[in-house]
């Protein structure tokens, strides 16, 4: 093969690191340990003791709220033998009792009791994870060591500025979960190839001809499309690599966290953000949300049916086209990088 055609129209990834064990044990620890990751919303942590938990990079975590009113993360890990200390994905807790043996925590995270235990106190206290704030979003990140939250979204608050997501209200949110890896989706979020194939609906919606992709090194790309003249919606999608999406709409926007529970299977949490909840307008909106969905779940159908012909070892790699899937490649460069 040449290295001209390879240039001009490289080959993707290797099938085996969309399902094996190895390549998501490199991509947990290179890829998604070193970013943030949207957990919450502020406005989940009303009171002292509300938390949220998530599995993230394989980690089960929590974000619980102090009596001082900040917001802190934790490893989901009891120091005592490692049980996990709160169960829902939500919820409020009076104490930070470990279900266990019932050791306590305060809700910074110190060891407050080890019962019928000499030890020193400060020495066990959970496992600190980054935690900050923007927006109204909360973010964790398992890197002690990674960029303030506002570098890592620098370029993207750019993008965004015209959206007022503090004043905008949660409409809905809900979670998609498939037998898909999350490259699977990557790459298909990465390109609009397929809007003509995939989503009908959109492709009437959108205008194609405008559609166009910008990348950002390592970091960024931004999908931005006009409407069709009559059609139900514009579009302004950005993605901040790996996983965190804001897609934006001229009646609202969705504001979506990738979540990798494996090599095999990923997690979709969707919040759609509208101007406001005005319920004359009830019936408009669900209508605007529930077709969105309909598009989103197009998505995941279809890297479902990749997921499955990724594994069965009849196809290795394949070649992208870099009129079409200059994002892909991007992406997978990114993927690459981790790799190497
Ligand atoms: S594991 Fe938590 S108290 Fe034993
Ligand atoms: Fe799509």
């Amino acid at each position: 093969m040449s290295d001209t055609l390879v240039k001009s129209s490289p080959e993707t990834l290797p099938a085996d690191w969309y399902w094996s064990e190895d390549a998501w044990q490199i991509e947990r620890r290179e890829i998604w340990a070193k970013h943030w990751f949207l957990i919450a919303r502020t406005q989940q942590f009303d009171v002292a003791g509300d938390y949220v938990s998530a599995t993230f990079a394989g980690y089960p975590i929590f974000a619980i709220k102090g009596k001082d009113g900040l917001v802190r993360a934790f490893h989901n890990a009891c120091r005592h033998r490692a049980s996990p200390l709160v169960q829902e994905c939500a919820g409020h807790v009076e104490r930070l009792s470990c279900p266990y043996h019932r050791w306590l925590y305060d809700f910074e995270g110190r060891l407050r009791g080890a019962p019928t235990m000499e030890i020193d106190k400060e020495e066990y206290g959970l496992f600190p994870i980054r935690c900050e704030i923007w927006r109204g979003l909360v973010f964790v990140s398992l890197d002690l060591a990674a960029m303030p939250l506002s570098g890592w979204l620098a370029d993207i608050a750019t993008a965004a500025l015209r959206y007022p997501l503090e004043e905008m209200q949660l409409a809905r949110e809900f979670t998609i979960e498939a037998d898909v890896n999350w490259k699977t989706y990557g790459d298909n979020y990465a390109e609009a190839w397929h809007i003509p194939t995939i989503h009908p609906g959109l492709n009437a919606a959108i205008d194609m001809a405008s559609y166009k992709i910008a990348t950002v090194g390592h970091t960024l790309q931004s999908h931005m499309a006009d409407a069709r003249d009559g059609g139900k919606t514009d579009g302004f999608w950005v993605w901040r690599l790996p996983g965190l999406f804001f897609n934006m709409y001229n009646w609202g926007m969705n504001v979506a966290q990738l979540e990798p529970l494996g090599p095999r299977r990923m997690k979709l949490t969707y919040r759609y953000f509208v101007k406001d909840l005005d319920p004359t307008k009830q019936a408009e909106r669900d209508a605007l949300i529930d077709w969105a969905y309909m598009v989103a779940k197009e998505d995941i159908d279809i890297c479902i049916a990749v997921q499955r012909n990724l594994e069965t070892g009849i196809y290795e790699r394949g070649r992208l086209s870099s009129v079409h899937e200059n994002g892909v490649i991007q992406f997978q460069e990114m993927v690459a990088s981790a790799h190497r």
